[in-house]
């Protein structure tokens, strides 16, 4: 919407003809549409200008709403054009996330303003939207770029098909698009990094290491979480697993940290096989990314090449009951992951549900201080 400098729209905002402009900086910005000389509407409908001029005494307005002509202004004593400027109205912002998700900006702000009343987002003194307390994994989600937002606007396909918005829009899933460019790869990265450094300590805390030799982390990106754990026990081996393109830079990573020789880097799909000689099977963070058909898929190919008596740990959000504080923001998040790649934030029965599927049976759930859980599974 706007996309040339000197557009706008006059459109009807809560009951006020508020007019948005493009100006020569390229800014969008709002204003009251109403004349500072008598209060006169200045423009309708939508259309392109250089500047606004009112159609009954003639005063000009710059595009960023400075009064910048008064016909014969000379009548009037110590004449301060500075104090005539058109009333602002703050938009800018929700007008950018208009522009990047192709909405109605208008429109788009009634819905922003209503779903503040959720606690899902609020409003800033300057008028900038933000995720709400009840809202931060979308911080986390908005990290991952404005696409996953995207997914969003065909929630109506999601909702009659159960199938992802986000493939219906970009027509091919999330991870194919993110691995197509290697600024977007970057971008994913650094929002995966951002959420595990809240996980990665948390789960440390809980779960005791000692006993395992060998840990296989599925999906485990730019082995973020390898790193601290061999940092922490010595004398403990890894193996970290991801699609091929992902891993090109992590073994010149554990290089880097000293710990090559630790450590294996493996690339595949998690769907087919995952690597053997691991005594623990970690995945992170990934779960619930994927529909039950898909998260069996990981699952069994985790159960065919896991010791009989090995040990699987699911990391992941685990839905609470509804009386718990987060069990609001959960619910919300779990309707991202379906728009995005048809996945699901699971209760502790349904993970019990799908190791059950798998031939795990699920033995310990482990809260942390973070929102992550930890799911325990033993081969059965
Ligand atoms: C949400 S990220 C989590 C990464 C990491 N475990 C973490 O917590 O930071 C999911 C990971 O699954 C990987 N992944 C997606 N599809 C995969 C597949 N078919 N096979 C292997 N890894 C896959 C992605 O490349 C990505 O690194
Ligand atoms: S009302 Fe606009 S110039 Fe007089």
């Amino acid at each position: 919407m706007l996309p040339n400098i000197g557009d706008y729209l006059v459109t009807d905002m809560f009951n006020e003809f508020v007019l948005i402009v493009r100006g020569q900086d390229g800014v969008i910005r709002a204003f009251s549409n109403f004349c500072r000389h008598r209060g006169s509407s200045l423009l309708t409908g939508r259309g392109n200008i250089s500047m606004i001029r009112c159609p009954v005494h003639s005063w000009c307005y710059s595009l960023d709403g400075k009064l910048t002509r008064v016909p014969r202004p000379e009548g009037i004593c110590h004449f301060d054009f500075d104090q005539y400027g058109l009333k602002p109205v703050r938009i800018e912002r929700w007008d950018g996330l208009a522009q990047d998700t192709g909405t109605h900006a208008p429109s788009l702000f009634r819905l922003l303003r209503a779903l503040q009343t959720t606690e899902l987002i609020a409003q800033q003194d300057d008028g900038r939207f933000v995720p709400g307390h009840l809202n931060a994994n979308s911080r986390d989600a908005a990290r991952a770029g404005v696409e996953s937002y995207r997914a969003w606007v065909d929630l109506l396909y999601t909702l009659r098909t159960g199938k992802s918005a986000f493939e219906r829009i970009y027509g091919k899933r999330f991870y194919e698009y993110i691995q197509e460019d290697t600024a977007r790869i970057e971008r994913w990265d650094q929002a995966m990094a951002a959420v595990a450094r809240d996980w990665i300590p948390a789960v440390l805390e809980v779960y005791d290491f000692t006993h395992h030799r060998v840990v296989a982390d599925i999906g485990g990106g730019q082995g973020l979480f390898l790193a601290e754990l061999l940092k922490l026990y010595p004398t403990m081996h890894g193996i970290l697993f991801d699609q091929p393109h992902v891993i090109k830079g992590v073994r010149a990573k554990f290089q880097q940290a000293g710990l090559a020789n630790r450590c294996i880097v493996v690339g595949g799909s998690f769907f087919d096989r995952v690597p053997t000689g691991a005594d623990i099977y970690m995945i992170c963070n990934t779960l619930a990314d994927w529909n039950d058909r898909l998260g069996l898929d990981l699952l069994k190919a985790c159960r065919r090449s896991i010791e009989a008596d090995g040990t699987l740990l699911v990391v992941d959000r685990l839905l609470p009951p509804d009386d718990h504080p987060e069990y609001a923001e959960l619910t919300f998040f779990d309707l991202f992951f379906l728009v995005l790649e048809e996945g699901r934030i699971r209760t502790q029965d349904e993970y019990a549900q799908l190791f059950k599927r798998a031939q795990f049976r699920l033995s310990r759930v482990l809260s942390t201080s973070s929102q992550f859980t930890v799911i325990q599974g033993e081969p059965i």
